[in-house]
C-alpha cells in the first residue's frame, strides 16, 4: 500500500504509439536511434514473456527449419525484451547482417538499401500486454522474433541482400527518366511489385518441406493465430509462386491472409530474385496491376531522390 508522500516510480516504458522517448527521437528528425533499454517497464518485460510463451509451440508445430535454427542460436531471453546488441553479437558472425534500431517508419528505398547493406531496421517498441493480438504497425516482438531468426540463415540472408540491390537497380532507372510524369508512373509500378513481392515472401511466405507446408513470412512467424490459420484453414489459397502472380496481385494488410504462396527453399527464392531483377531491367515491372499497396510520396521520393555509388558491395 502506498501513502500521499510516497514515491512511485513511474515506468513510461517503450509501448507501441505510447513511447514518448519515440516521438522525440521523430521530432528531433533522427531515424537511426539507440536502443534505451533502460525505459523497458516491467509492463513491456511481461509483454514479451506473454508473446513468446504462446508461441514457442506453433513455431515447434509450424516454422520452417531455418527458422528453428535460427531462434535457437540467438538465445533469445523468453522473459525478457532483447537488447538488439545481444542480438547481434549472436548474429553477426552468422551471416554479417545487424538489427539497427529505428524510430519509425523507414521510407522504401532506405529501407531496401539497408538490407544491402546487412542491417535490418528494427523497431523497439513493444505492443500492449492487454492488446498482443493488435499490433497497428511493426514492434520489436515482430521485428526480432519474426524476422531475425530468418537472417541467421546464409542462403536467406543472401536473398535480402540480393533483394536490397534491387533497390539500386530501381533507382538507377528512375533517375535515368527525365519526363517527370513518366518517371513517378514507372517508379511507382516498380515499388508496388517490389513491396507484393516482399510482402508474399519475407513477410507472408509459406515453404514446401518434406513433413509439410511449413512458414517462413515473418508476418506470420509473429501472429498467435495467423501462424496456425495459414497452414490449416481450408479458407486460404496456397500456391506455388509464380512471379508474375505475385507482382500483380494486390493484398490488404488488416486481415488473415486469404491468398499465399510457397518456395521449395531458399535458394528457390534466391534465384527468384535474380528473375525479378532481369524482369526489372526489361520493363516487366513498369506497368503491374494498380490496387494495394498505396506507394506514397516518401517512397517515390526515397527512390527518385537517392543519392548511392553505382559500386556494387558485394
Ligand atoms: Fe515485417
Amino acid at each position: 500500500m502506498t501513502t500521499a508522500n510516497e514515491e512511485v516510480p513511474v515506468q513510461i516504458g517503450l509501448t507501441t504509439t505510447e513511447a514518448p522517448f519515440i516521438e522525440e527521437r521523430k521530432a528531433a528528425g533522427e531515424l537511426y536511434i539507440q536502443q534505451p533499454y533502460d525505459l523497458y517497464s516491467e509492463a513491456n518485460h511481461e509483454a514479451w514473456a506473454a508473446l513468446y510463451s504462446r508461441m514457442s509451440p506453433r513455431w515447434e508445430k509450424y516454422a520452417n527449419q531455418h527458422f528453428m535454427r535460427g531462434i535457437a542460436n540467438l538465445c533469445l531471453d523468453p522473459q525478457r525484451v532483447p537488447k538488439l546488441d545481444d542480438v547481434n553479437q549472436f548474429l553477426n558472425p552468422l551471416t554479417g547482417f545487424r538489427a539497427k534500431a529505428v524510430a519509425g517508419y523507414v521510407p522504401a528505398f532506405m529501407f531496401f538499401d539497408c538490407l544491402r547493406n546487412r542491417e535490418f531496421p528494427t523497431t523497439i517498441t513493444i505492443r500492449r500486454g492487454d492488446k498482443l493480438d493488435y499490433l497497428p504497425e511493426p514492434d520489436i516482438f515482430h521485428d526480432i522474433a519474426g524476422h531475425v531468426p530468418m537472417h541467421t540463415d546464409r542462403a536467406f540472408a543472401d536473398t535480402l541482400v540480393r533483394f536490397g540491390d534491387l533497390a539500386h537497380l530501381a533507382a538507377e532507372i528512375a533517375q535515368g527518366i527525365k519526363d517527370p510524369e513518366k518517371q513517378v508512373k514507372k517508379v511507382e509500378s516498380i515499388i508496388k511489385a517490389m513491396a507484393r513481392f516482399f510482402w508474399f515472401t519475407i513477410e507472408f511466405g509459406l515453404m514446401k518441406e518434406s513433413d509439410g507446408m511449413k512458414v517462413y513470412g515473418s508476418g506470420l512467424l509473429s501472429s498467435y493465430g495467423e501462424i496456425e490459420h495459414c497452414v490449416e484453414s481450408s479458407e486460404v489459397q496456397r500456391f506455388p509462386i509464380q512471379l508474375e502472380w505475385v507482382i500483380n496481385q494486390y493484398f490488404e494488410i488488416d486481415h488473415y491472409q486469404p491468398l499465399l504462396f510457397w518456395v521449395d527453399s531458399f535458394d528457390h527464392l534466391f534465384s527468384l530474385v535474380g528473375e525479378l531483377e532481369q524482369w526489372m531491367k526489361d520493363g516487366k515491372l513498369d506497368n503491374v496491376s494498380p490496387g494495394e499497396p498505396l506507394v506514397n510520396e516518401a517512397d517515390l521520393r526515397s527512390f527518385i531522390a537517392a543519392e548511392f555509388s553505382s559500386q556494387s558491395v558485394d
